[in-house]
């Protein structure tokens, strides 16, 4: 095997949660640490590739040889992919949102009535699929995420064909807890072709290492079928 099997190549990871306002001061969000997909960033780059890293906002530092571009919501992070394509691999490792508040308020909304405020809710574009649709301009390889707890590998499949990607990496986050934020992680990688990997309990560095080792597997040796 090379030692930098992904030279040449520009990968793309989307990382993080999303922040969606409500008002200058609040937002919805959601628990992700951003550390899996930081991690196969970082392991792009060990493997020799340009990576491009759209990060919603985490805590976590910025993984060494990586563009790092910072959105909040994730009309922003759509936006922020579309400008960093081309690219000959994607992943979407990102936590979006699935939905953002239908107004964002320019004020702080206050406290001062009787009942709280209605919050009304509409549904944010799905990144991942939008851009594994894209008759011009698609990456050839396209992987998505998903946190599943039970009917793991089936719901897997399901979700490649909605979404139109090639692979799914499926968290286990049943198991035994603490995968979403936490250092290690449990996955099986399933493939639109019918491949299904699983893979013990791993660190989140070491999952990102493997992952990447198998898409540039798949990158440079491309199914037909
Ligand atoms: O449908 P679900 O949220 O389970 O799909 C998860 C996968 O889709 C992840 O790869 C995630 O990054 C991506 N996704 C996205 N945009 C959304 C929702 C999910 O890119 N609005």
């Amino acid at each position: 095997t090379p030692k930098k099997p992904l030279a040449g190549r520009h990968v793309l990871v989307t990382s993080g949660p999303t922040h969606e306002a409500i008002d200058p001061v609040r937002y919805l969000a959601n628990r992700s640490s951003g550390r899996q997909g930081h991690a196969v960033a970082a392991a792009a780059a060990e493997a020799g590739a340009r990576v491009t890293l759209v990060s919603g906002p985490v805590a976590i530092p910025d993984p060494a040889g990586v563009t790092v571009v910072r959105v909040e919501s994730a009309r922003e992070m759509l936006a922020a992919v579309e400008a960093a394509l081309p690219a000959d691999l994607a992943i979407f490792a990102a936590a979006v949102g699935d939905w953002r508040p239908a107004e964002t308020r320019a004020g702080k909304i206050k406290k001062d009535g009787s009942t709280p405020p209605p919050l009304q809710l509409v549904e944010n574009p799905d990144i991942l699929a939008t851009i594994a649709g894209r008759s011009e301009g698609r990456p050839p390889l396209v992987v998505g995420f998903a946190a599943e707890t039970d009917d793991v590998i089936a719901n897997a499949q399901r979700k490649i064909a909605r979404k139109g990607c090639d692979l799914i990496v499926a968290n286990d986050v049943s198991a035994e807890g603490g995968v979403m934020g936490g250092l290690e992680n449990t996955v099986h990688l399933v493939a639109r072709d019918g491949g299904v990997e699983t893979w013990p309990r791993l660190g989140k560095e070491e999952v990102g290492r493997r992952l990447v080792a198998r898409f540039a597997e798949r990158l440079a040796a491309p199914l037909t079928a």
